[in-house]
């Protein structure tokens, strides 16, 4: 019996579900987000997708209970390499068999490409694997010449669509049987079992949870590009997360070079691990040297400069932070930042103005983090408050001393996380001084790092310290 068809407003931003019009939505709080989708059809059908899923583990004999010591390594964990270092570690050690991977990022900053080095990387690496992209933003032929400029390897195991129907690409699926499917992308696909048009969140969520089904079904890794979008027009990537395995984002200013591709969620390895990639001729290399791109390129000390490492997952980076504090003409002085939360910012400079006596309350503060980087750290504390001193001063610090450790409201220096890793990154590259918090126990590995260690306490006693 065909349910009678009810309509929704859902919000094309976050997904809100409403039974009336809204002009602004409550949850994300966007405006004009919300857009009248048929209910009924879908959730016959969203049924149906789900059901081929759920039949498969009603089978006879499919439905296995296991002792824990049944599950042999091989099954819990089959990876192959995706032949990027910086990828494979983003995804927790390579590329699981029946992952649903989503690749979140603005148009253009170069996921078509990077699902294209994937590509090359499995069929190189994996003599099993068969790959099928399907895209629904460009012809064969356009994806053929950029698979030939970034020298994917004709083997005869990638094979290449341009449609956007969900149904035909998943008939696709039954035809090639690939063990790789990637789909470019979320918003460009339709479903029947959807009248939705393309982009609405009914629409994307059908689309990933038929694809999320026939990964776990069909043991086949499933890559899935999703735009993320500014206004509310279309459904971002967002509003699928909760239904894939794995979240990647792809960032980086169109204006540098440089990406970073982020995990945000990760069934199957850590969250917060970061690769660095630079897009030039040839498509995405691999930056496996990242601190060299968040240092500035100076050998003379500079004021207003400090250089802390912040840990993006297992991996230290080496970065730069600026101040620049200049005579105030406004009643209440300027404090910019980038790269740097504006609170952190307002906290720190208050530290500072009452432990070490920098008059900063008739100063403008302007705040940048080098190469667009963003800290989120409370272990970089005191390369910000060393970068404003320096720049409060006048006096510059040598550009081979490295600044961390946690700075409290009573000046006081905490410990941090991880230190070794992040010492040893700073002897690799060259430096020759850390400044650190004094009540840390340094490990033996950290103590055989040939670097030479200023433990202070109290921000007191950064004065005469660095004197
Ligand atoms: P693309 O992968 O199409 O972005 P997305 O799929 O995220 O929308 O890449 C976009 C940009 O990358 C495009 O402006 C051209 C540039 N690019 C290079 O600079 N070098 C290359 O080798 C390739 C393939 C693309
Ligand atoms: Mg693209």
């Amino acid at each position: 019996m065909a349910a009678k068809a009810k309509t929704q407003y859902s919000c094309q931003n976050c997904g809100y579900v409403s039974y009336k019009w809204m002009g602004r939505c409550p949850t994300c709080e966007s405006w004009n987000s919300f857009v009248e989708e048929t209910v009924a059809k879908e959730k016959a059908e969203d049924g149906a997708a789900l059901a081929v899923f759920r039949e498969e583990f009603r089978k006879p004999g499919s439905q296995k209970i296991f002792k824990l010591e049944e599950i042999s390594e091989a099954q819990a964990h089959v990876r192959s390499s995706t032949g990027m270092q910086e990828l494979d570690r983003v995804l927790g050690g390579g590329l699981v068999k029946d992952a649903f991977t989503l690749l979140g990022g603005d148009p253009g900053i170069g996921k078509s490409t990077l699902l294209l080095q994937v590509a090359k990387g499995l069929l190189e690496n994996d003599e099993e694997a068969r790959i099928l992209y399907v895209s629904g933003e460009e012809s064969v032929e356009q994806i053929r010449s950029r698979a030939k400029r970034l020298k994917v390897p004709e083997v005869g195991r990638i094979y290449l669509a341009a449609e956007t129907s969900l149904e035909r690409a998943l008939s696709m699926v039954h035809e090639v049987k690939p063990t790789v499917l990637m789909v470019d992308s979320l918003q460009t696909f339709t479903s029947n079992s959807s009248q939705s048009a393309p982009g609405s969140v009914s629409q994307v969520r059908e689309i990933s949870s038929r694809l999320m089904a026939l990964a776990k079904t069909a043991r086949i890794a499933v890559w899935l590009i999703g735009h993320v979008t500014k206004d509310g027009a279309i459904a971002g990537p967002k509003t699928v997360e909760h239904m894939v395995d794995t979240v990647l984002y792809f960032e980086g200013d169109s204006s540098q070079s440089y990406r970073l591709l982020r995990t945000v969620k990760n069934r199957f390895g850590s969250t917060h691990e970061l690769g660095v990639f630079e897009m030039d001729l040839e498509g995405l290399r691999e930056v496996l040297n990242a601190s060299s791109l968040f240092l500035g390129e100076r050998t003379s000390p500079v004021e207003g400069v400090a250089v802390t490492a912040s840990l993006e997952g297992t991996r230290p980076l080496l970065v730069e932070v600026q101040a620049l504090v200049s005579p105030s003409s406004l009643p209440q002085p300027r404090r910019v930042s980038v790269g740097l939360d504006g609170q952190r910012l307002a906290i720190l400079s208050a530290i500072l103005e009452r432990h070490i006596g920098c008059a900063l309350g008739v100063k403008d503060l302007f705040f940048n983090v080098s190469g667009g980087f963003r800290l989120s750290e409370t272990a970089s504390d005191l390369a910000v408050v060393a970068a404003i001193y320096s720049s409060f001063e006048g006096k510059p610090f040598p550009s081979d001393w490295l600044f961390l450790g946690e700075v409290a409201l009573t000046g006081e220096l905490r410990r941090i996380p991880m230190l070794e890793p992040r010492i040893a990154e700073a002897h690799r590259m060259g430096f020759k001084r850390v400044i650190l918090p004094k009540n840390v126990d340094l490990k033996d590995a950290v103590k055989k790092i040939p670097i030479q260690m200023t433990r202070i306490g109290h921000l007191r006693e950064f004065r005469t310290a660095l004197a």
